[in-house]
């Protein structure tokens, strides 16, 4: 199957650190003299991206199916849309998304049965790196819960099941194209962010360019 050159994934429970990584990752690009670094994620910050949100915080009242379809239209325009994903990574540069189908197969597998995430997310191709930031979900759970506003998913029984259920699809996920590395995130942040540039400058793009770092 086909994957997309120049685009990784960070993958991970809630609390397991994607959006913090992330943020030190782009920090290493601020000052590159073009750019060579597209920070992304999903849910996007588009219509229907918006419309997710309102239903992760419970403000609107979704079937699960709805939201799985709403997650795979978000991810359509994220991925082919105007200024989306393909377009930078053509433009030669790294993308890195904050989740992207492996959330849904994961997440909406758990609330709707596998198959309609399966049916949804099968024709996106898959990135060339995912990162999967594994952690205890009581130990992540305990890092957000001081947060001002919560998610539907954020619950400890929850979170197990979705730690087991990306061990079980990253077991057979890189067949599908793509590398698959796992790191263990419940060190410290600057640890785990050394891990992560460890294996992201392994990344074609950044290894064979000798105009970044
Ligand atoms: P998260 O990535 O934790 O971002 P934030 O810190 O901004 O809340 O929240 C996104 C939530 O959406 C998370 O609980 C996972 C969920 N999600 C899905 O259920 N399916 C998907 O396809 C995606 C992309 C996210």
């Amino acid at each position: 199957m086909e994957f997309i050159p120049n685009f990784a994934v960070f993958e991970g429970g809630d609390g397991s650190g994607t959006t913090t990584q992330l943020s030190i990752l782009a920090e290493r690009f601020k000052n590159t003299p073009k750019p060579v670094f597209f920070r992304t994620f999903e849910p996007t910050n588009e219509k229907t991206g918006l419309l997710i949100r309102s239903a992760l915080k419970n403000e609107i009242k979704l079937r699960a199916e709805t939201l799985c379809f709403l997650f795979a239209a978000d991810r359509n325009e994220h991925l082919y849309g105007t200024n989306g994903i393909i377009t930078h990574t053509k433009r030669n540069e790294l993308v890195v998304s904050d989740r992207y189908t492996l959330s849904s197969l994961v997440y909406q597998g758990i609330e709707c049965g596998d198959e309609l995430p399966q049916a949804l997310n099968s024709c996106f191709p898959a990135p060339e790196l995912t990162i999967f930031f594994d952690i205890v979900p009581e130990i992540a759970l305990e890092r957000i819960k001081n947060r001002s506003s919560h998610e539907i998913y954020e619950n400890l029984n929850f979170q197990k099941k979705a730690r087991e259920k990306y061990m079980d699809l990253l077991k057979n996920y890189d067949k599908a194209g793509g590398k698959v590395e796992i790191i263990n995130s419940s060190g410290h942040v600057q640890e785990v962010a050394d891990k992560v540039w460890s294996i992201i400058s392994q990344m074609p793009i950044l290894k064979n360019s000798e105009n970044i770092f």
